[in-house]
């Protein structure tokens, strides 16, 4: 399979091993997505996901990407957005990535990163920041593998409103 409309450049993930295709997600995605999303830690029904991929696929600031083995079968997602800040110039962020878990370790996250980076710099951005639990240390240590370096650590507020 082939990258599809120029989501990834072949060849741009060196440890890359196995035949997959990085593409634009679909509604028809949903259900698979939502499966991996709970690998990712976020439990999610395809009917949620469903609604939230309708809207991000319909928002020109985010994309989701997906890898699709020669099965058809989708392996791994990411999801990346721009940015517009006032304190600093806009940038792009990873909301999230996960790779099916027995398709880890063959270069498909790093392979769904070079697409996000390549997507963001279609977008004009010449940084891509992303946060990552302190307790991912497994995730970590794949970022920093691809480059990216860690620069402070926050503490996340919520509140249900
Ligand atoms: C993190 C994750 C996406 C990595 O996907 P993957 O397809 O296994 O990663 P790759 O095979 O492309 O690995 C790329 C490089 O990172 C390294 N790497 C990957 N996982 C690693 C780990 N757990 N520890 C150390 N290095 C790791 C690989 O060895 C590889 O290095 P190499 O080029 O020298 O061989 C995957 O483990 C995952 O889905 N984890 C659960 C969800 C998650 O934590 N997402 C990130 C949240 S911030």
């Amino acid at each position: 399979l082939n990258d599809v409309d120029g989501a990834a450049q072949p060849g741009r993930s060196s440890s890359c091993a196995t035949d997959v295709a990085v593409r634009r997600a679909v509604a028809a995605d949903a259900s698979t997505v939502a499966v991996l999303s709970g690998q990712f830690g976020y439990p999610a029904t395809g009917e949620a996901i469903g609604r939230r991929l309708a809207a991000i696929i319909d928002d020109p600031d985010a994309t989701v990407l997906v890898a699709q083995a020669r099965d058809g079968a989708v392996v791994g997602w990411v999801h990346v957005r721009t940015l517009q800040l006032l304190q600093r110039d806009a940038c792009a962020e990873i909301c999230g990535l996960v790779v099916e878990e027995a398709w880890r370790y063959r270069g498909i996250g790093g392979q769904l990163m070079a697409a996000a980076e390549d997507w963001a710099r279609r977008q004009g951005m010449s940084l891509l920041r992303l946060r990552s639990n302190v307790v991912r240390n497994d995730a970590h240590a794949f970022y920093r593998r691809l480059g990216y370096a860690g620069s402070k650590t926050s503490v996340l507020f919520t509140k249900t409103l």
